[in-house]
């Protein structure tokens, strides 16, 4: 489509141009950028032109607009003064006019406060003269600012312009991602980012220009132009940090109407989207709190996509989530609704909850074959390789591998990366939830340790040089250990999965979600950070069964690798080692599948100082005793 925005000279053609451009996602263009040198210096002598010197500037014009709209469409400021002029720019079917009209005076008036332009105000007057107001087209009053001149514009081309179906706010590496997955597919995206002078300027209209083959998004960074480019009822995807929604939902829920839903994309803390359900719902809008993950890479070619809240908003966002997922093995897009209020962000807590302990056993495992068996990282990437194509596939390894390869200036990048992991949370929230519930978290809030260790690098570096400790090389058979830290490896990912599955199901069961894991752990075996070969047999062992460790096959591959489970763990303590989660995974299994614990001398000591009570084995269930301890 293309827009010509006419008028006499200080009109303010450029500036609503330029703005009406930025509004529509199209380039924009200045006709007096195309003036011959020689019409340039008849003007600046205050010359006007003649039809012989503007025929010419208008054809090439005209080829141009050919042109912008096989491109997709464009915004071009041109006076445009004449109808014969109009009739030479139409080489394309359809011009939609925009004219800014206004009295002598006002115009005048801008004219003189414009000084570096070669148009002076003595061309005025010729411009006037040669002026026919064209009887079609949008006008507008230029008495108007420049926002309001875009306004009325826009106001008015409604009609004229298709809606956007979906849009996004928060163009960040997810949210752009995003919004040209769901462009790539068909979807008309308006896109919205904050105006932050200095910092996040023009946002959105990089994007698009950065994308000039993909033409159907807009950019807009005022809130409101964005609410009215979109359809009703209006999808609207917020792409931006977690601590920041609050603050947004304050903004954008003004401009909403009954119907419209919200979807947050980002970590938020599943409470908090239960509150935001709540407060949106009072308001008839529907808010679907939607975990996200995959990556930059995800984001842009098919993430996992985990949405929560209400059926009704879920619904009417569902066809485009289901467009821009990752596909599972099936065709299966990789989403599916995942239950009421934060259910959705919940699950994407325990997801990253997996995902920081699926990241420090693969640490711990390379630090055992580096610095224990004195691997070099060619070869430890080729022992993952063969992990990888050996029934252990993740795309966590995928990468570790790459890392393992990626040289700077022919050396290791890995060894030039400062030992501090950082993190933004989640895994933490769902420690602290696994302790509000009650339930063993032991790997993955091991993991969440293992990071906060890690951040006190001064610390260690002291504690290092006082406790002479460091690694020590082990002189073990080098392929037998491998093989059992390959055991090792497996036992605790199966584990850890086992754990972050218990901490939903318990949830699930408190809260009345009724969660599906197999469905869960479907929509996780493409797109998600965690997907793997495990998750495919996940999705299957949980259409029957409750838990993995209780799963006879599974069962009998974990007894047998046991014995080399609880080898690793021992030469890698023995050899100065933290392994904070393969250690961990160890003694859940060890704890799970132990019939008679010490927990009964646990008992014993609570009642003698406290009198809690005890209940007996050779009692009835249920039944409480006291003793007198001491005499
Ligand atoms: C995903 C990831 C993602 C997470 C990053 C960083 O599923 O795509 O989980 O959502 O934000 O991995 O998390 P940390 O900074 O806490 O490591």
């Amino acid at each position: 489509m293309i827009y010509i925005v006419m008028g006499v000279s200080g009109s303010g053609k450029t500036t609503v141009g330029l703005k009406l451009a930025d509004w529509l996602g199209l380039p924009f263009h200045d006709a007096d950028d195309y003036h011959s040198p020689e019409s340039i210096k008849k003007m600046s002598q205050g010359i006007p032109l003649a039809d012989e010197d503007r025929i010419p500037w208008l054809e090439q014009l005209a080829g141009l607009i050919t042109r912008w709209e096989k491109e997709g469409g464009a915004v071009l400021a041109c006076s445009a003064l004449k109808e014969q002029y109009r009739k030479t720019l139409q080489s394309v079917p359809h011009i939609n006019w925009i004219y800014l009209d206004g009295s002598r005076d006002t115009i005048l008036g801008r004219l003189q406060s414009r000084h570096a332009h070669y148009m002076g105000p003595s061309l005025l007057e010729s411009q006037l003269e040669a002026l026919e107001k064209p009887a079609y087209g949008i006008h507008v009053d230029v008495s108007l600012s420049p926002e309001q001149i875009v306004q009325e514009v826009i106001k008015k081309l409604k009609h004229m312009i298709p809606l956007s179906e979906f849009g996004v706010i928060g163009l960040g590496v997810m949210g752009k991602s995003l919004a040209l997955n769901l462009a790539d597919r068909g979807v008309s995206v308006s896109m919205y980012n904050r105006h932050v002078p200095g910092k996040e300027e023009g946002i959105a209209e990089q994007v698009i220009n950065e994308n000039p083959s993909v033409t159907n998004i807009k950019g807009f960074d005022q809130l409101e132009e964005f609410v009215q480019s979109l359809d009703k009822p209006r999808k609207v995807l917020l792409m931006i940090y977690a601590g920041a929604i609050d603050a947004q939902l304050e903004t954008l829920m003004p401009l909403l109407e009954p119907g419209d839903v919200v979807i947050d994309g980002g970590n938020s803390y599943y409470k908090d989207t239960s509150r935001r359900t709540k407060l949106l719902s009072a308001q008839g809008l529907h808010f679907v709190g939607t975990g996200i993950s995959g990556g930059e890479e995800g984001a842009r070619k098919g993430p996992s996509i985990m949405p929560g809240g209400p059926r009704q908003g879920y619904e009417q966002v569902a066809k485009y989530l289901e467009l821009i997922a990752a596909k599972d093995k099936n065709g299966k897009p990789c989403t599916t609704y995942i239950g009421p209020d934060g259910s959705g962000h919940f699950v994407k807590m325990v997801h990253n909850g997996i995902e920081y302990a699926e990241m420090q056993a693969l640490a711990e495992a390379y630090s055992l074959m580096r610095y224990m068996l004195g691997m070099a990282p060619e070869e430890i990437a080729d022992t993952f390789s063969g992990w990888q194509q050996g029934g252990l596939g993740s795309y966590l390894l995928e990468i570790t591998i790459d890392i393992l390869r990626k040289k700077e200036d022919g050396e290791l990048l890995l060894d030039k990366i400062l030992d501090q992991a950082e993190q933004k949370g989640t895994g933490g929230w769902s420690a602290a939830v696994a302790l509000d519930y009650d339930v063993p978290y032991d790997t993955l809030s091991e993991a969440v340790m293992a990071r906060a260790l890690s951040a006190m690098k001064a610390e260690r570096v002291k504690a290092a040089a006082l406790y002479k400790s460091g690694y020590t090389p082990a002189d073990t058979d080098r392929k037998a250990f491998v093989s059992s830290l390959k055991n090792a490896y497996q036992s605790t990912r199966i584990i850890n999965h086992e754990i972050g599955f218990n901490l939903m199901r318990e949830v699930s069961v408190q809260l009345d979600w009724e969660l599906n894991f197999s469905e869960i752990a479907r929509i996780w075996t493409n797109g998600c950070i965690i997907r793997s070969e495990l998750m495919e047999d996940l999705a299957v062992i949980y259409k029957t069964s409750d838990g993995l460790l209780l799963s006879p096959a599974l069962a009998d591959s974990m007894r047998s690798w046991r014995k080399d489970f609880a080898y690793v763990v021992a030469e890698g303590l023995q050899h100065g080692f933290a392994l904070p989660v393969l250690s961990s995974a160890l003694n859940y299994l060890l704890g799970y599948s132990t019939a008679d614990s010490p927990a009964n001398l646990i008992q014993a000591q609570r009642d003698y100082f406290g009198a809690h009570t005890y209940q007996r084995k050779d009692r009835e269930a249920g039944m409480y005793f006291h003793t007198q301890w001491k005499e």
